[in-house]
C-alpha cells in the first residue's frame, strides 16, 4: 500500500491515532467518571465488543499509511487490558511510528513498568490531580491516597520509560495545588502538565465557572517560580511549554478552554468497541469494527478512513460557547479516552 497523507476539509493532515483499549476504569474521576453516574450498575462493553489485539494491529497499520506518525493507548484505564505488553509489542514492531506512548492513572505500573518497557513502549503521561492524600481520595471517587501512583511513577522512571504528570485543575477543588505539584514536579524532574477542566461527555456537571484557566495558573506560579517560555517541538504539539529558568524541567499548559487549538488539531480516537472519533467532543463514532468484522479489505477499511477524515470539519473547542452546542450530545471521555 502506498504511503499517502490525507488531509481533512480545514486542511489538517492525520498524524495522531489515539486508542482506547478499554472502557473500564478503578477509579471514578469526578471530572470524568463521577460514581452517581458510573456506579456498580453501569454497563461497560462486553469482551467481545472489544477490538482485538489482531484487530487493533491491523487498523494501526493502515493508520500509518494514512500518515500516522504518534500511537497513543488510553482507556478507561488501559492497564486493565488483560495482557497489554501483548498488543504494545505487536505496535511497537511497525514501521513508520516515531511515538508510542500510554495515558494512564498509574496505579498499576509497579506491577507492569517493567513489562510494557520491554514490549517497546515508550512513555507514560500519568494523571496526578493532588499530593494530598484526602484530596486526591476524594477526586479519584475511589479514596486511594497517592502513594499507588507516586509508586507508579516511580516504577515507570526506574523501567526506563518517559514520564509526564497531567493535573486537571478545577476551581475550588484542587487549585491549592497548583502551586505544591509544581515544586514537587520540578524537584523530581518531571514534566507536569495543568489541563483546563473541560466540558467533556455529559455527566460532569461542567461550568465555565469551575475553569481555571491558564492565564490564572500562570499567575499563581509567578511568585514562586521564574518561567520561559519553550517552542513548540512539532506542529499540533497540544500543550504550551514553559522551563523553569536554569533547568531543563518542562511545565506545560493544555488551554482547550481558553485558548482553543483546534486549527492545528491532527487527532483521531479510536474507541475501545471500534468507533472512529476525529474530535473528542463528538455524539457518535463512525463504525469501523464490524465493517472489518464483515469481511472489508485493507484497501476498503482504508478508504473509509480517508472518507471520515476528508470530510471532517470538527473544532468543537473553538465554537464551545456557540448557542448551536448548547444541548450537543457528547461521548464521554472515558469511553474515548480523552
Ligand atoms: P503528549 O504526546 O505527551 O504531548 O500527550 P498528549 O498531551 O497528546 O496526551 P495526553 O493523553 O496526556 O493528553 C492530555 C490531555 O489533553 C487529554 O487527556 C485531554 O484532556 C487533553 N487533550 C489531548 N488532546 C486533545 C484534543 O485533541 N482536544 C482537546 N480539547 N483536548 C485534548
Ligand atoms: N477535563 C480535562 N481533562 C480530562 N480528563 C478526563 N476528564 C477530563 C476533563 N473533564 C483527562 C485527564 C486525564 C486523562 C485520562 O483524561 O487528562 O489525565
Ligand atoms: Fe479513570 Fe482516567 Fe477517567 Fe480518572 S480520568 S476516571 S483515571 S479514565
Ligand atoms: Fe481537536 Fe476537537 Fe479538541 Fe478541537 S475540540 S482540538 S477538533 S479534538
Amino acid at each position: 500500500m502506498e504511503k499517502t497523507i490525507i488531509r481533512d476539509s480545514l486542511n489538517r493532515p492525520l498524524r495522531d491515532l489515539r486508542i482506547s483499549v478499554i472502557d473500564r476504569c478503578n477509579f471514578r474521576c469526578q471530572y470524568c467518571m463521577p460514581s452517581d453516574q458510573f456506579g456498580p450498575d453501569f454497563e461497560f462493553l462486553p469482551r467481545s465488543a472489544l477490538l482485538t489485539y489482531e484487530e487493533i494491529e491491523r487498523l494501526a497499520k493502515i493508520f500509518i499509511h494514512l500518515g500516522v506518525k504518534k500511537i497513543r493507548l488510553t482507556g478507561g484505564e488501559p492497564l486493565l487490558r488483560k495482557d497489554l505488553p501483548v498488543l504494545i509489542e505487536k505496535l511497537s514492531k511497525l514501521e513508520g511510528l516515531s511515538d508510542l506512548g500510554l495515558t494512564t492513572n498509574g496505579v498499576l505500573l509497579p506491577k507492569q513498568a517493567e513489562k510494557l518497557k520491554l514490549a517497546g513502549l515508550k512513555r507514560v503521561n500519568v494523571s496526578l490531580d493532588s499530593l494530598n492524600d484526602d484530596l486526591f481520595g476524594k477526586i479519584n471517587g475511589r479514596g486511594v491516597g497517592t502513594g499507588p501512583v507516586l509508586e507508579g511513577i516511580e516504577a515507570a522512571k526506574q523501567a526506563g520509560l518517559g514520564v509526564k504528570v497531567n493535573m486537571v485543575v478545577k476551581k475550588g477543588l484542587n487549585d491549592s495545588e497548583v502551586v505544591p505539584m509544581a515544586a514537587f514536579c520540578k524537584e523530581k524532574g518531571l514534566e507536569l502538565r495543568y489541563i483546563e477542566y473541560m466540558d467533556v461527555g455529559s455527566t460532569n456537571g461542567w461550568k465555565m465557572d469551575d475553569v481555571v484557566t491558564k492565564k490564572q495558573i500562570f499567575e499563581m506560579l509567578k511568585d514562586h517560580f521564574e518561567l520561559e517560555p519553550v517552542d513548540p517541538a512539532y506542529f499540533g504539539e497540544v500543550a504550551k511549554h514553559y522551563r523553569y529558568k536554569g533547568t531543563n524541567v518542562k511545565v506545560g499548559f493544555i488551554t482547550s478552554v481558553s485558548e482553543s487549538f483546534c486549527s492545528s488539531c491532527t487527532r483521531s480516537r479510536l474507541s475501545a468497541n471500534g468507533q472512529l472519533f476525529t474530535c473528542l467532543f463528538n455524539g457518535n463514532g463512525h463504525d469501523i469494527r464490524n465493517f472489518m468484522r464483515n469481511g472489508a479489505s485493507d484497501e476498503e477499511v482504508s478508504q473509509r478512513i480517508v472518507n471520515i477524515w476528508n470530510n471532517r470539519a470538527d473544532r468543537y473547542s473553538d465554537e464551545r460557547t456557540d448557542e448551536m452546542n448548547k444541548n450537543r450530545k457528547k461521548i464521554e471521555m472515558s469511553y474515548i479516552g480523552g
